[in-house]
């Protein structure tokens, strides 16, 4: 008898094992989690003035704030670990030395704190302040749950993000590590719809070394736009790496909709990685989909978003709240 006792509890604590890891951070992430915890602030509210605010100043904050949330989930998940100071943590990367908007999400830590120290975590202000850019870029309005800590941890050895060389089918690999299809890939990569490259990030894949040939351009590329580039913003010249190349037509650089996808479909695509969504048979079927409907785009691009804000998260008493974000408390 005691040990069918003993035998059923071990089953349950099993159970309740394997239930937690099934589960895993996400679940204790919950819709309006800060309401009625700031002092009688509206958390949310506080975050999204002070994104309008800047948005209205300097409208490519939308773009730092995406390219941030992608560059912090997709490293030991959406953490704040990319937001912490100091030698060898994940901000000294070499493909996060040109993320911006720490100052942004250090100014939203320091309101907060001021009406509710130590309850509002920088990985959901990273989060929250990405979704608010969103929609004042043109995007649709989205719902994110929050309730996410900061790790205690960031290293720069951790930091294995995708190159711009990237095939569709290594994209569709990475992004399939974190737990997302490829029609996610495809709506994630939909965010080079604003913001831009340096010219170092296309000289040699594209513009005058394809395939490892002295000199080659990619034959995928719109002649008129390789022309464009070569002559005029990338030139063969050390001294134009640190130029910039809007990742959309300049006129959509700076709005959240589906052009970049037209752009795929007429060989646009800046970085390799975006125009291989549409030579891999396997992703441009996605790409037309989406090419010719905005209305799709805009409703599935915040869902891929969603996706992405909530890997690998820390909740509940895991963690920590720091007090000032870029550093541990
Ligand atoms: C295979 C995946 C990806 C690769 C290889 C990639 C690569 C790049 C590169 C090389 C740049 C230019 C950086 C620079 O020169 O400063 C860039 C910019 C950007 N990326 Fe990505 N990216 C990927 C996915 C994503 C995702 C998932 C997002 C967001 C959800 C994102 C958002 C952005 C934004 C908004 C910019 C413009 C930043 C600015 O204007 O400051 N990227 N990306």
């Amino acid at each position: 008898m005691a040990s069918a006792v003993r035998t059923g509890a071990a089953a349950l604590v099993v159970a309740l094992a394997v239930l937690a890891l099934a589960g895993g951070g996400h679940a204790q992430l919950h819709y309006g989690f800060y309401k009625g915890k700031c002092n009688g602030s509206d958390v949310e509210a506080v975050v999204q003035g002070i994104v309008k605010a800047r948005f209205a100043r300097e409208s490519p904050i939308v773009a730092y704030l995406l390219r941030m949330q992608f560059h912090e989930c997709a490293v030991n998940g959406c953490d704040g670990g990319l937001l912490i100071d100091g030698p060898g943590t994940e901000k000294t990367a070499p493909p996060n030395l040109s993320v911006k908007g720490y100052d942004l999400i250090a100014a939203v830590k320091a309101e907060l704190e001021r009406r509710c120290p130590g309850v509002v975590s920088c990985s959901d202000i990273q989060i929250l302040a990405t979704r608010d850019a969103v929609a004042l870029a043109g995007g649709q309005a989205y719902s994110v749950r929050t309730g996410r800590r900061d790790r205690r941890q960031s290293r720069a050895s951790d930091v294995k993000l995708p190159a711009p060389e990237y095939t569709a089918a290594q994209a569709v690999a990475f992004y399939g590590t974190m737990g997302l299809s490829a029609f996610d890939t495809v709506l994630l990569l939909g965010a080079h719809t604003v913001g831009a490259t340096h010219c170092s990030a296309i000289k040699s894949s594209r513009l005058y070394g394809y395939g490892g040939k002295v000199g080659a351009t990619d034959p995928g590329m719109d002649p008129y736009y390789a022309f464009v580039y070569k002559n005029w913003v990338c030139p063969n010249t050390a001294s134009s790496d640190g130029n910039l190349v809007f990742l959309d037509d300049q006129w959509s650089a700076l709005r959240v909709d589906n052009n970049y996808y037209k752009n795929l479909q007429r060989r646009r695509g800046v970085l390799s990685v975006d125009q291989n969504l549409y030579n891999d048979g396997s992703t441009r079927w996605i790409v037309d989909l989406l090419a010719n409907n905005a209305g799709l785009f805009q409703s599935l691009f915040p869902q891929a978003l969603i996706k992405l804000s909530e890997v690998n998260v820390l909740t509940g008493t895991q963690g920590e709240i720091r007090k000032v974000c870029s550093k541990f408390n």
